[in-house]
């Protein structure tokens, strides 16, 4: 169900949880105040309760409240991708509650880049913001894909199609660096003029709590089987998942994730491609990998690979 703007605020205030568009994917928001919300939220979305939740904010000022330091170069940081599609993990005290942080010393914050979504964020004050999508489902990035997770009345503020399509990059500062523990819709070279180094892409932690909980969850995947690989070794299949200056002979449907020599359509198209999958009730997807690996497609690559697994939970450590 759309609403308006104001009956956002109104609900948002009042405790409801609301559908959000932002320009990485929807979310699904709570108000910090509300501990209903923020539970319901967990509840809504199927999310384990150990994997923690993005603040998202309007201004640097609605930070300070919570935060106990910066790290090193934050401030560049800030200044050079806020608003934007990154996200900052920070130290935090006890006005960020245990359940948004899971438990952590530390919480997750985003200052987003579109405007419908800022001028919100300046009238509820901060939101919390998981991907509005059920647990392990591809992220939503049309009002319809909320309305397939969620039902038909689920209250949607509308602000059409995500343009990035993909989740906001993750940074971590540790051991005197900063390093990316989710890609996203920033690549890791657009930091290298600002920090002096492209972050590294942590995946694993060596000590026990993990670094970045959620990418321990299975994530992205539509319901059918995919088999992630190069056109030489294609294989006939009843689905393809590929691209458009290419033909697939073997494929008895093909399903477009935009131009191989477009990264950005690519991944503005990836979780609508995704979803579709599930539409033509596909059960076994061939999907074309032979695309390059360098800035976006690092992670276009990443999220076709966490859609192909088949497990519930991977193992860290
Ligand atoms: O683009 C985005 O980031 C979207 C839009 C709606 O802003 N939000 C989003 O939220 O992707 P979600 O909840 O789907 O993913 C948040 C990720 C999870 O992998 C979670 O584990 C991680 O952020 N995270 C949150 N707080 C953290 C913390 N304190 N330390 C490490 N990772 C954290
Ligand atoms: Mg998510």
């Amino acid at each position: 169900m759309r609403i308006s703007f104001s009956e956002s605020i109104h609900l948002l205030q009042r405790g409801d949880v609301v559908a959000v568009p932002t320009e990485t994917v929807y979310g699904l928001a709570a108000s910090l105040d509300s501990e209903t919300a923020i539970d319901s939220i967990f509840t809504l979305k199927n999310r384990p309760l150990t994997n923690p939740l993005i603040i998202h904010v309007a201004n640097l000022d609605q930070i300070e409240k919570f935060v106990v330091d910066y790290p090193p170069s934050f401030d560049l940081l800030a200044h050079h991708f806020w608003p934007g599609s990154l996200t900052c993990i920070l130290s935090v005290n006890r006005h960020v509650s245990s359940k948004i942080c899971a438990g952590l010393p530390t919480a997750a914050f985003r200052i987003p880049a579109l405007e419908l979504t800022r001028s919100l964020l300046t009238a509820t004050g901060p939101l919390v913001m998981p991907s509005a999508n059920l647990s392990g489902r591809p992220s939503a990035t049309r009002p319809e894909h909320i309305e397939e997770d969620f039902g038909q009345n689920f209250p949607i503020l509308d602000g059409g199609i995500c343009e990035k399509g993909v989740e906001s990059t993750i940074l971590l500062y540790q051991k005197g660096e900063w390093v990316i523990v989710r890609l996203g819709a920033l690549q890791s070279e657009l930091f290298a003029p600002v920090l002096g180094y492209i972050p590294r892409y942590v995946q694993k932690s060596n000590e026990v709590q993990p670094i970045c909980p959620g990418q321990h969850f299975r994530h992205y995947a539509p319901k059918a089987h995919l088999y992630l690989g190069n056109v030489s070794d294609l294989a006939v299949s009843p689905f393809i998942l590929g691209f458009r200056e290419r033909n697939y002979p073997q494929g008895k449907k093909v399903i477009l994730l935009g131009s191989v020599n477009n990264e950005r359509e690519v991944a503005e198209n990836l979780y609508q491609a995704l979803r579709q999958l599930d539409h033509e009730k596909a059960s076994h997807v061939w999907v074309d990998m032979d695309f390059p690996r360098d800035g976006l497609w690092q992670t276009i690559a990443e999220r076709l690979t966490r859609a192909g697994e088949r497990y519930s939970h991977l193992n860290f450590i």
